[in-house]
């Protein structure tokens, strides 16, 4: 049988916080459509969140907890491999390597590296300015055609790009150069409470967890921040009105409706009822993962057999890839 050869992707989340609404509708939703066309890679990206200090409990807590919210969300391991990244040794080696093939400019000018230092200001460590470059070896590693992401990581998967480029134009082909995968609904999902900023962790009000309870959803959606128009009118203008534009991209993302169909849905009835549509949407959306992740997280067993499969797969992939780039690079093989 001539089997065509499925177009690869990968991609990662790191468990730094629950998972929240922009991580599902701008990644995860995404990545469990495309698991029939395409040969898939998603880990949990342990080790990026050691840039900012992490409590080394609720880290594997919740590095668990977000295997099982994958699987919950669509992910099947039997269609994707799962894994995390601090089991396969191969993204730090490579990190270390693409490191000396990156520039130090480059490294300064990526937004997140930014918005880091001006947040953790007393912790401006190494890894978090070096950390594009372990992400360009987490993609580089499984020579992937499409990294899906948000809109934030877009900057992240061009430098992989860059790097990749030049480690090809010294040492012939050896990455294949992939492109960023973003979707245009939910790529960007904004905070509730100041829709200029996007969804994140650090701001909880803002923020909707996949792991909510339905009360806390509901209440996050009403007091969402909407326009302080006069209009109070349900209508697609993301400058004009960045909180409508918002929660109309969360709702669309939600119910599949579009902007056209949401508008005449909402017309006549205001924010007022607009809102509390769009928390019980949201509810009616995420309840099911809810459940499915509780269910998951009490068979430990399962989980472990997952994570295990997952790395060993990815490890043969990777260590490919690896052995490529050592003897390239000049370091002696071991056998
Ligand atoms: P992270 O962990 O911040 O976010 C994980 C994924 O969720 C997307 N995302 C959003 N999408 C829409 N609206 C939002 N408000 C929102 N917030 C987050 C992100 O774009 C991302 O796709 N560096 C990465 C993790 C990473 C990675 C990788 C990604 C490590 N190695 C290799 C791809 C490939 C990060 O910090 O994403």
């Amino acid at each position: 049988m001539n089997e065509m050869k499925k177009k690869v992707m990968v991609s990662g989340i790191q468990p730094s916080g629950d998972l929240h609404l922009g991580n599902y509708l701008g990644a995860v939703k995404n990545w469990a459509e495309l698991s029939d066309e395409f040969d898939c890679y998603y880990f949990m990206a342990d080790l990026h969140t050691l840039t900012v200090r992490q409590d080394p409990a609720a880290l594997r807590r919740r590095t668990l907890t977000q295997l099982a919210q994958y699987i919950a969300c669509g992910l099947d391991p039997e269609k994707n491999t799962l894994f995390i990244q601090s089991h396969v040794p191969a993204h730090s080696e490579l990190g270390w390597i693409l490191n000396c093939y990156t520039m130090f400019g480059e490294l300064s000018r990526m937004t997140q590296f930014k918005d880091k230092s001006a947040k953790n200001s007393d912790n401006i460590n190494g890894g978090l300015f070096t950390y594009p470059t372990l992400m360009a070896a987490d993609i580089l590693l499984y020579q992937p055609d499409l990294v899906p992401v948000g809109e934030d990581q877009k900057q992240h998967v061009e430098l992989t790009r860059d790097i990749a480029q030049r480690f090809n134009n010294i040492y012939g082909e050896t990455f294949k150069v992939p492109e960023p995968y973003i979707r245009k609904v939910g790529a960007r999902i904004m905070s509730l409470g100041t829709p200029t900023s996007k969804m994140s962790k650090s701001d909880p009000n803002g923020c909707v967890f996949l792991m909510d309870s339905p009360d806390d959803i509901a209440r996050k959606f009403k007091r969402a921040v909407t326009d302080s128009d006069r209009e109070n009118c349900v209508r697609f203008a993301p400058d004009e009105k960045p909180g409508v534009a918002n929660l109309m991209n969360i709702y669309s993302s939600v119910t599949g409706k579009t902007f056209d169909e949401i508008e005449k849905e909402f017309a006549g009835q205001g924010y007022g009822a607009f809102k509390p549509a769009v928390g019980e949407a949201v509810i009616d959306c995420l309840r099911p993962l809810r459940e499915e992740t509780d269910r998951i997280l009490k068979d430990k067993a399962y989980l472990e057999s997952v994570y295990k499969e997952g790395a060993a797969k990815a490890s043969y992939v990777a260590n490919k890839t690896m052995r490529k780039v050592k003897k390239k690079v000049g370091l002696v093989a071991q056998s």
